[in-house]
């Protein structure tokens, strides 16, 4: 799909669809009103007919409106102009692509930009609108033998901003294709089976992410590991005929050398708990406890793709959690690469295994700071649900940097304490530290283990356990964090 900023005047206009808005109080928006006095007052008649209420999320097709160059004009409700908010916007412009997309238009032209969504710009509009149309566009049956594309025949769309607004909407939209780049990366790894996406294949993955843009990528395979004492990881890794592996991507954008913001995501390319297994129902989604991993290399892709002046690194330790003979088992305890040592206590609390030694390993970068992006606890899903993500941190500037990054993209984060008073929860007659922490607070209690690793720098964790994907009819992987990530980097580059 093509996307581009426009302001064509409606009179000037010849896509082959013109998506106009009305609102529930059965007026017309500004741009639609000027489309009802080169159509003699036809649109308003419509809106009097009463087929549509202009509720946000109704729509309505029209052909051959007389006086009009486009052969259709699409009515889109937008709810009430004075409360024109995120969810609103999202619900309307849901509603009008999926019209669009059905249609045989083959291009469109979208008047819809009069104001912009409440206590936001015109700049955040712009990109909401094509974060929302590519995350529709997305195909998520790549594995079905006929996979379809969404859009059969449209091609085009044009965002018809004031003139006044273009140079800011044309950076947004830039912006923005960059970020759908890089989820869309993030949902289609997300999206792929356990048998497929192993972490082999995250490898390669990352290579050919590195090789398309250049960029420097290390791989640590079983035996690195040994070597540098990663007895957490590859703890985890032993019940698995999956070899691990430690995936480091350079991306280099400031020349100046200054320190690295390290980005590290959990690669669990399917975890069923290992020898505490996991019930049967929705194990399936264990698929996605790569997310955070997908989420760093969509990242990556995102920040190359825009060619920011930042240092990042891409960090992620990936493997299975499956039992076996072979396999870790409660009780057992490890030492960790910080030293550590750790009493596995329940060996599906996996994902801080492999973190953990991937937090101390990515001290040798000096990094400016770190921030660990996770599947980590389904306590996550109870506390924010799927909304928010979970954001837990040891400075609070970088949590207010993550927090801003991402109300501005509407990939929202809400952050938990992380109070030296709940580290007693991790406490073992038997290791340094047990790697669970009991029932209350498991999201928080998860974030004080990784704590005990990240005490050199400064840190922060997002538990993306109820945002990276969906369950029920829509399952499928969200791409998110992808835009938090990717706007918190462009903010840090001053881009
Ligand atoms: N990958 C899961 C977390 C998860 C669970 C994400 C459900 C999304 C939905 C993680 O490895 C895990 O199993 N966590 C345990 C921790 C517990 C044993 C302390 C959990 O949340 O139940
Ligand atoms: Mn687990
Ligand atoms: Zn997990």
């Amino acid at each position: 799909m093509e996307f581009s900023i426009k302001n064509t005047p409606p009179s000037k206009q010849r896509a082959a669809c013109l998506a106009i808005g009305v609102y529930d109080s059965g007026e017309l928006s500004p741009s639609a009103q000027i489309l009802d006095t080169l159509s003699e007052g036809y649109l308003n008649k419509i809106l009097s007919g009463g087929d549509i209420d202009g509720k946000a999320g109704s729509t309505l097709l029209l052909h051959h409106v007389p006086g009009i160059n486009s052969e259709r004009v699409l009515l889109v409700g937008l709810g009430s102009a004075d409360k024109l908010d995120t969810k609103a916007w999202n619900s309307a412009l849901t509603a009008c692509f999926n019209v669009l997309f059905k249609s045989a238009a083959n291009s469109a032209a979208l008047y819809l930009f009069d104001q912009p969504i409440k206590q936001h710009d015109m700049a955040f509009t712009i990109e909401q609108t094509i974060l929302l149309a590519r995350q529709s566009l997305f195909v998520a049956g790549k594995l079905k033998s006929k996979a379809e594309p969404v859009a059969k025949h449209l091609k085009k769309i044009a965002l018809i901003v004031d003139s006044a607004e273009q140079t800011a909407a044309e950076t947004a939209c830039q912006q923005a294709l960059a970020m759908a780049d890089g989820a869309d990366l993030a949902r289609e790894l997300g999206n792929l089976p356990g048998n497929v996406c192993t972490p082999t294949y995250l490898a390669k993955q990352a290579e050919a992410l590195a090789k398309e843009f250049e960029l420097k990528c290390d791989i640590l395979e079983r035996k690195d590991m040994e070597k540098l004492g990663m007895g957490a990881l590859l703890a985890v890794a032993r019940g698995s005929s999956q070899p691990p592996k430690l995936i480091a991507v350079h991306y280099q954008g400031d020349k100046k050398n200054t320190a690295p913001v390290v980005l590290v995501g959990k690669g669990i390319t399917f975890d069923a708990g290992g020898i505490s297994l996991k019930p049967a129902a929705e194990m399936d989604e264990m698929k996605y406890d790569m997310s955070g991993a997908a989420s760093v290399l969509g990242t990556l892709r995102a920040i190359a793709t825009l060619k920011l002046p930042i240092n990042v690194v891409g960090v992620i330790p990936s493997c299975e959690n499956l039992p076996d003979g072979q396999a870790v088992k409660p009780g057992d305890i490890v030492t960790s690469m910080s030293g550590q040592t750790i009493e596995i206590l329940n060996t599906d609390a996996e994902g801080r295994l492999i973190l953990c030694d991937a937090l101390t390993w990515v001290d040798k970068f000096k990094p400016d700071v770190v921030v660990d992006i996770a599947t980590l606890t389904g306590a996550c899903v109870i506390a924010l649900g799927h909304q928010a993500t979970g954001l837990l941190a040891n400075d609070d500037a970088l949590a207010d940097e993550l927090l801003t990054a991402g109300q501005q993209t509407h990939d929202r984060a809400w952050r938990l304490p992380l109070w030296d008073d709940y580290q007693s929860q991790l406490d073992s007659n038997f290791a340094d530290i047990g790697n669970i922490g009991g029932r209350p607070a498991g999201t928080i209690t998860a974030a004080c283990f990784l704590s005990r690793f990240t005490k050199d720098y400064r840190w922060a964790h997002l538990d993306i356990a109820g945002t990276a994907w969906k369950s029920g009819k829509e399952k499928g992987s969200t791409g998110r964090p992808v835009p938090l990530l990717t706007r918190f980097l462009i903010n840090r580059a001053g881009a």
